[in-house]
């Protein structure tokens, strides 16, 4: 048995797998989790990377690294129009990617033959580029199953006016009003993300899903016990092989992706605090607030007499440096009741004992974290996939409180008591143990995880 894997791990050696993800930190940070569980696999690992947000090749000393230049104006690197962004890597990586890519295959005496290019589903234009060099292209899709499957239907959406009820801030009545074709999304449910020209949004979407469609695989951060029913009906329309091999941050941890640094105070003040009363409190790496939002959140947190460690990310509030609104004297009031940090080692402060819930915007990397270990959420999504796994946590897995987009203090603070002091709190966190311990036993050797895991590297190997 033993002879038998260490031969199998001889036979994975001498192969290289070359990897490409979108620079944002929630893309980033299971792409080079995937690197490692790929490495430890006997992969060679080569990873491609833009200029704009690149991560620190120091961090992993055993990967290969190449930059390309995909030359973007100062006034194009804002995330601020989160598709602008993705509109224009997408059209300008297309040269300098093919031409990097060309060069490390036709290295190949020199190094391992490449089996295969894994790249995020948002890079679209790599799927021709892997075409015309006859690579096989598998893609990494960060988020959820669910929400893929909300946005693949998107042209389904679109005719049936479904898109332009939402985006047009109908009554309340018409966004409560249930999607029939996806279940259980609300038409408020459905991943929209706003910005200056809808027509970018809609071919972005549509050229994602398409060529998406054209892949040698689709890899998936969840599990299958999370979402079966989902994985199922995607795969409908989705002939390809499928691995949902996650939670990847179990096999790693993503501090050595992270592009901000993590401030280390937190878990020193959280080591001060009694067992599961603190709130946790971030909206990651993109959303945006504007001040009137801010103070919102900062008075309601001030309120609800509850602990509570935020992240204040420089930028969360545009225009703003960092806690400049709040009002004079507002942090001494809390006298140490609060603690207040630019940046956190989210994994650590989730898997702290002190820690009783999570206010997140539904990223799905802060999403799946939550369920890891073991956290009830309140959730305010803000825009695209979050808005789907909100809707999951709180209605389908029943992990989280729903609040809407609005930022209002005593909804706040009521929110925040009624997850961490009261029953309907401890409530949520059984049920989220519940999947915690699904999670684990589906990281175990017999589980489907692990078992998707080995599928997708005999499916690497095959190629
Ligand atoms: C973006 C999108 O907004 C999100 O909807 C999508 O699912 C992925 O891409 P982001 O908003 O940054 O991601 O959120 P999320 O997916 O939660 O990723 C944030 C990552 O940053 C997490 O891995 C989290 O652990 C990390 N983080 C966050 C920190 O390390 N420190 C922090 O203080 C906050």
């Amino acid at each position: 048995m033993e002879r038998q894997k260490e031969s199998n791990v001889q036979q994975k050696k001498g192969r290289r797998v070359i990897l490409f993800p979108l620079p944002l930190q929630g893309h980033i940070n299971p792409m080079l989790q995937l690197a490692s569980i790929l490495y430890s696999k006997g992969f060679s690992i080569t990873i491609i990377h833009t200029n704009f947000n690149s991560p620190n090749p120091s961090n992993y000393p055993h990967f290969s690294f190449n930059s390309i230049s995909e030359s973007l104006w100062e006034s194009e690197v804002s995330t601020e129009d989160t598709i602008s962004l993705l509109t224009v890597l997408n059209d300008k990586c297309v040269v300098p990617f093919q031409d990097c890519l060309a060069k490390l295959i036709s290295n190949g005496d020199q190094e391992e033959p490449v089996a295969c290019l894994i790249t995020d589903a948002i890079w679209h234009f790599a799927q021709t580029v892997a075409d015309t060099l006859r690579l096989p292209r598998i893609v990494l899709r960060t988020s959820s199953i669910s929400s893929f499957l909300a946005f693949s239907a998107f042209q389904i959406l679109l005719e049936k006016g479904y898109l332009a009820e939402q985006v047009s801030f109908s009554s309340d009545s018409q966004l409560e009003k249930p999607v029939t074709e996806l279940p259980p999304l609300r038409v408020k449910d459905i991943p929209i993300i706003v910005t200056h020209d809808t027509r970018n949004f809609h071919q972005l979407i549509s050229a994602v899903v398409s060529k998406t469609k054209a892949c040698s695989g689709l890899i998936w951060n969840s599990f299958e016990d999370l979402e079966q029913t989902e994985l199922t009906r995607l795969h409908k329309d989705f002939p390809i092989p499928m691995f949902p091999i996650g939670p990847f941050h179990k096999y790693c941890l993503a501090s050595s992706s992270s592009l901000l640094s993590q401030d280390p105070s937190c878990i020193s003040w959280l080591d001060k605090q009694a067992a599961k009363s603190v709130m946790y409190v971030s909206f990651g790496s993109i959303v945006i607030v504007n001040v009137t939002e801010f103070l919102e959140i900062a008075w309601g947190l001030a309120n609800s007499r509850v602990p509570f460690l935020w992240v204040v990310r420089p930028g969360l509030v545009p225009g703003v440096e960092w806690l400049e609104p709040l009002p004079k004297g507002f942090l001494e009031m809390l006298d140490g009741r609060g603690h207040i940090v630019k940046w956190a080692p989210q994994q650590e402060v989730l898997a702290h004992p002190a820690v009783g819930g999570f206010w997140t915007h539904n990223g799905w990397n802060s999403t799946l974290e939550s369920i890891c270990e073991g956290v009830p959420m309140i959730c305010q999504p803000c825009f695209g996939d979050q808005l789907v796994n909100a809707r999951y946590a709180s209605h389908v897995w029943r992990v989280g409180l729903h609040l809407e987009r609005k930022f209002e203090r005593r909804e706040i603070e009521t929110a925040i008591r009624r997850v961490t002091v009261e029953a309907e709190g401890q409530e949520m966190r059984e049920r989220i143990m519940h999947l915690k311990e699904k999670l684990e036993l589906s990281l175990l050797e017999a589980g489907s995880s692990y078992q998707s895991l080995e599928r997708l590297v005999d499916h690497i190997l095959s190629f």
